[in-house]
């Protein structure tokens, strides 16, 4: 029997999960590590069980649901993550985790054991927008960071990982990165507005940007709005302010690929009639080219540093994350592209905006991304929207890729 996917289940399940940190609008809002992380993992694991899968959780909370295959090889595994932002969407991260165990079903219902096992996972704090850096629990896997230092990594109330961890029972005892895989593939929505601007069916996606995160802290002096001249200010909030405009302007003066976001800003103490005396704000800045990358970073450090000495401000960066960009593997890319054609679906191929757990994987494995549309190109927002035919296409080009891996 040839295994065939089940559209309503994938529906029906993206839909159960949504239901955990339902927010207004259609979100979600599960934040790594927190209960309501800790209710949507308990619904997939209560899941990866019911259809037959081993489940095993890492010391850094990676969830993997294995299932055998006849031989005892490295397993293709697929997945991506369940953690959200705070304003989150439905499908971002959790779709190619549900889409990897529908595949799953489809082969338990089809009775069909792969030559090499299948694995499907969901890898801790992808997001990065409680812990930083992001795509944590994949960078563990892939080896970049050790575990004390992802467990050192702390939010801004000072909570640890690895205390946040225990506190939601998914500190677990298997060594991340011990299962070593064959291929993995990550299937997700775009995010971008690539594909649904152009009508194509599915992103063959060849790369995935660099991403840079800087954390500053600017210490000024508060004094009154109305009676401290403009000569005497030393405004926290204006030097964020203006650190804002260059680097929104430095991307549009850069083109191609650059862009830039401030984030998070807080100011201190954040009062109408007072001048600022302490400002934290984020840059992220991204670009497929490393040496543009580069360029946007010294070029923002540079106005920040003239800024800052003209309000006679000090200034303090932290980075918070920084990875170069991927080039995922050629060959894995082109069966995505064959497979998607082989199901009539329009391809185009493309480097991927957002960051996402292959980028890890790449590091240890032959690795490629599936991207299916989104609606307006809404991400990270709770109007965030592919349509179901969409998701439906990715899963299929996803079980036929499984496949095909599995037997090789
Ligand atoms: C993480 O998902 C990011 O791209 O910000
Ligand atoms: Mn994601
Ligand atoms: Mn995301």
């Amino acid at each position: 029997m040839t295994p065939k996917l089940s559209a309503r289940h994938l529906l029906d399940t993206l839909d159960e999960l949504a239901r955990i940190g339902a927010i207004e609008g259609g979100g979600c809002s599960r934040l790594a590590l927190t209960d309501e992380d800790k209710a949507g993992r308990d619904l997939v694991v209560g899941w990866m069980k019911a259809l037959g899968l081993e489940v095993h959780i890492d010391a850094i909370g990676n969830v993997i649901g294995l299932r055998a295959g006849r031989e005892n090889l490295a397993p293709v595994m697929t997945g991506s993550h369940i953690d959200t932002v705070r304003t989150g969407g439905r499908y971002d991260g959790n779709y190619g985790v549900l889409a990897g165990l529908e595949v799953v079903r489809a082969l338990n219902e089809a009775k069909v054991t792969t030559r090499r096992p299948v694995a499907v996972a969901f890898f801790t704090n992808e997001e990065g927008a409680r812990f930083q850096p992001d795509m944590m629990g994949s960078l563990v896997y892939a080896g970049g960071i050790g575990l004390n230092e992802a467990y050192a990594a702390a939010d801004k109330d000072g909570v640890a990982v690895g205390d946040a961890l225990r506190r939601i029972g998914y500190l677990g005892t298997a060594r991340p990165g011990a299962l070593k895989p064959h291929a993995f593939v990550e299937l997700h929505i775009e995010q971008g507005p690539i594909l649904d601007e152009e009508k194509v069916r599915i992103g063959v996606v060849e790369s995935v940007q660099g991403i840079s995160w800087t954390e500053y802290t600017v210490t000024g002096v508060s004094n009154h709005a109305g009676t401290t001249p403009m000569r005497l200010r030393r405004d926290a909030g204006y030097v964020a302010a203006s650190v804002n405009l260059f680097a929104r302007k430095l991307a549009w003066e850069m083109g191609g690929h650059q862009v830039a976001t401030v984030g998070a800003l807080a100011l201190r103490p954040n009062l109408i009639n007072v001048v600022p005396n302490r400002a934290v704000f984020t840059v992220d800045l991204r670009n497929t080219d490393e040496a543009k990358l580069e360029e946007a970073e010294a070029k923002v450090a540079a106005h920040i540093a003239e800024v800052a000495a003209a309000e006679r401000v000090e200034v303090e960066a932290k980075v918070l994350a920084r990875f170069e960009p991927v080039i995922f593997d050629a060959g894995l890319v082109d069966r995505v592209e064959h497979h998607a054609k082989a199901l009539s679906l329009s391809t185009r191929r493309m480097p991927s905006g957002a960051g996402h757990d292959a980028q890890m994987m790449q590091r240890i494995c032959p690795t490629a991304m599936i991207f299916v549309p989104s609606v307006a190109g809404l991400s990270h927002n709770v109007k965030e929207h592919t349509e179901a035919a969409d998701l439906v296409a990715g899963a299929e080009v996803l079980l036929n890729l499984v496949l095909e891996l599995a037997e090789g």
